[in-house]
């Protein structure tokens, strides 16, 4: 049987693609990783990936080019970066547009600049989250209780198929 949710994400440093990977599993949904053409490794590329976010700046990107369409619910997940979405993310949402007729959303940040990102997301996209989830760099040193939150926001998004 075909995926009913697609799960796709961003991600520069593997935490965002633990949950977004984890997420995919407890929903048996197909998994895609957005990746951005631009070297964002070392120092000098993490200044300017905050600046392009901060900026809002669309990159190129590939991994993730899929048929929307076909999917009942689309999960979106980013890191924060400078209290934004990545540019990957960004580009992807705009690529998709007005054709995600379900969408959850959810962030990976060190502390701040969740409920500002998942509002931009919703504006970029075009549509309300049905759902969405905010998760912090520490909870991935508590396995368990990251689990049980993991579960929680895909039963939320399990829900929404109804
Ligand atoms: C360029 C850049 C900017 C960031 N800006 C923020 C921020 O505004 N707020 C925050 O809490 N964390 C910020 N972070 C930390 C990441 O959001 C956080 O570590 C995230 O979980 C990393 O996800 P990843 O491992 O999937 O790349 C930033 C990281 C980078 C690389």
């Amino acid at each position: 049987m075909p995926a009913e949710i697609l799960v796709v994400c961003y991600s520069r440093t593997g935490k965002t693609r633990t949950l977004a990977q984890e997420l995919a599993a407890r929903l048996k949904a197909d998994f895609r990783e957005i990746i951005d053409a631009k070297d964002r490794a070392g120092m000098i590329n993490y200044v300017l990936a905050g600046r392009d976010a901060a900026k809002e700046l669309r990159t190129d990107i590939s991994g993730a080019d899929c048929d929307t369409a076909a999917y009942k619910i689309i999960v979106a997940g980013t890191p924060v970066w400078a209290w934004n979405m990545t540019p990957a993310v960004r580009t992807w949402l705009e690529n998709n547009k007005g054709k995600l007729s379900k969408a959850a959303f959810f962030t990976s940040a060190a502390s701040s600049g969740h409920e500002r990102t998942l509002c931009r997301m919703e504006e970029v996209s075009g549509v309300k989250a049905c759902c969405s989830e905010s998760f912090s760099d520490a909870e991935h040193k508590k396995p368990q209780e990251l689990a049980a939150k993991l579960d929680a926001f895909a039963q939320r998004i399990r829900q929404e198929l109804q």
